[in-house]
């Protein structure tokens, strides 16, 4: 089957299309823009095979999806392109609400169109695979109680509420228009290739580098952690195996404090990083308590057993074996940290590309 992946030049998406390439027989046609949190880097070997191609186009922009949709005549779409860092939503919601709720609109009326000119076997193979988050659910008051998948909606955030949007324009497309869509809702990712503006990235970086890290409120907000990589394989399976026009949420039952996991970082670098930066003796020393985030949600926790009963997915990572690896990944990956964080990538992307940002696009097109 050809996939088109939006947004697998992102952190999951990237994962998504390494697993697929390596583990699946399965082409892949990756859209994204190449925003700030966009890096073909993350691409890997991937990126070299013959079942790989590249588009940059943004998801808001109809007539180059048309035009990609018509060139590759994919058999399923994958949407994982957003804007998805809940800070940024505080400061500035606009490109949210572009890419997040308008961009996916305009994906799901071209994805429409192509859809309904398919002949009939390849209009019932066709799928629209929409990858969204539990935040959509807002927060769990107290120490139990987990997201199902019928728990109503009550997003918090900028981010939230432009993923509770999308979610909801996805699922009206199907009664609608019987696209044929399948939706997942996952819990926080963390892995390799995690832009280092994320909690997990961030605190590593910055205790290599002698800075503070910043928690905040008091660190005791709940997230439930899942390994990218087993995220990328729930994701395929879904998106093979699911069936259509259900939701399905995937988690990895790793529910830790805030201020756990940073304390977890630091003992793993205590052990695989022991020369500290100079001035420092302990790691755990450049804990900072920050102002908290406005609305920040206090808990996070999903039943994964509907994806684990009906399409046999479990995880296979822990969260001990998954946080060991990642923080190793970041010790041994200084190039790409210096791609992301340097400002020489983005030189790159200008020089190949010219200069885009998909609200910028978008306007400049009205
Ligand atoms: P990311 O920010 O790392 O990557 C987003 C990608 O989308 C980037 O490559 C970016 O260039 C691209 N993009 C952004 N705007 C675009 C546009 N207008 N047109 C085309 N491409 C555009 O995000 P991520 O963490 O990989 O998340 C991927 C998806 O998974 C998102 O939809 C997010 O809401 C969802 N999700 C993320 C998590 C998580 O923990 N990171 C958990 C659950 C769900
Ligand atoms: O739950 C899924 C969501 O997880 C995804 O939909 C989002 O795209 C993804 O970014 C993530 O959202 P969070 O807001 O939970 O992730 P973040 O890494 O920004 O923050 C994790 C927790 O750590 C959160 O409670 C805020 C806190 N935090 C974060 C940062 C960046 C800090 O205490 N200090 C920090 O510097």
């Amino acid at each position: 089957m050809k996939i088109l992946v939006t947004g697998g030049a992102g952190f999951i998406g990237s994962a998504v299309i390494r697993h697929v390439i390596a583990e699946t027989e399965h082409a892949v046609v990756n859209v994204d823009a190449l925003t700030y949190a966009g890096n073909l880097a993350s691409l890997g070997e991937a990126a070299d095979s013959e079942r790989y191609a590249f588009e940059r186009v943004d998801i808001g922009d109809a007539e180059a999806l048309r035009e990609v949709f018509a060139r590759h005549q994919p058999e399923a779409v994958m949407h994982l392109a957003a804007e998805s860092h809940v800070d940024r939503s505080i400061h500035g919601p606009a490109d949210f609400i572009q890419t997040n709720l308008v961009g996916t609109g305009v994906l799901l009326e071209v994805a429409r169109e192509y859809y309904e000119r398919l002949d009939a076997p390849r209009r019932a193979a066709f799928r629209f695979h929409h990858v969204s988050t539990d935040e959509v659910y807002g927060d769990l008051d107290g120490p139990t109680g987990l997201f199902t998948e019928e728990t109503p909606y009550a997003p918090s955030s900028p981010y939230s509420a432009s993923k509770a949007g999308s979610d909801h324009l996805v699922r009206a497309w199907y009664r609608t228009f019987g696209l044929p869509v399948l939706v997942t809702n996952c819990s926080n990712n963390y892995g390799p290739y995690h832009f280092p503006e994320k909690l997990i990235p961030l605190m590593i970086l910055n205790a290599r580098a002698g800075k503070p890290l910043p928690v905040y409120g008091d660190g005791s907000q709940i997230r439930d952690w899942l390994y990218v990589e087993d995220h990328a394989r729930a994701l395929v399976t879904v998106l093979e195996s699911g069936r259509v026009g259900e939701t399905y949420n995937i988690g990895g039952h790793n529910e830790y404090r805030n201020l756990e996991v940073v304390e977890h970082i630091c003992a793993l670098l205590e052990e695989l990083a022991p020369e500290h930066p100079a001035g420092v003796t302990r790691y755990a020393e450049l804990i900072t308590y920050v102002k908290d985030r406005p609305g920040h949600d206090l808990r996070y926790a999903i039943d994964a057993g509907k994806i684990e009963r009906e399409l046999g997915w479990r995880p296979r990572e822990t969260f001990e074996s998954g946080l060991r690896k990642t923080v190793q990944w970041y010790l041994d990956n200084d190039a790409w940290i210096t791609d992301v964080t340097s400002g020489a990538y983005r030189e790159w992307t200008r020089r190949h590309y010219g200069e885009q940002t998909p609200s910028a696009e978008a306007q400049a097109k009205e």
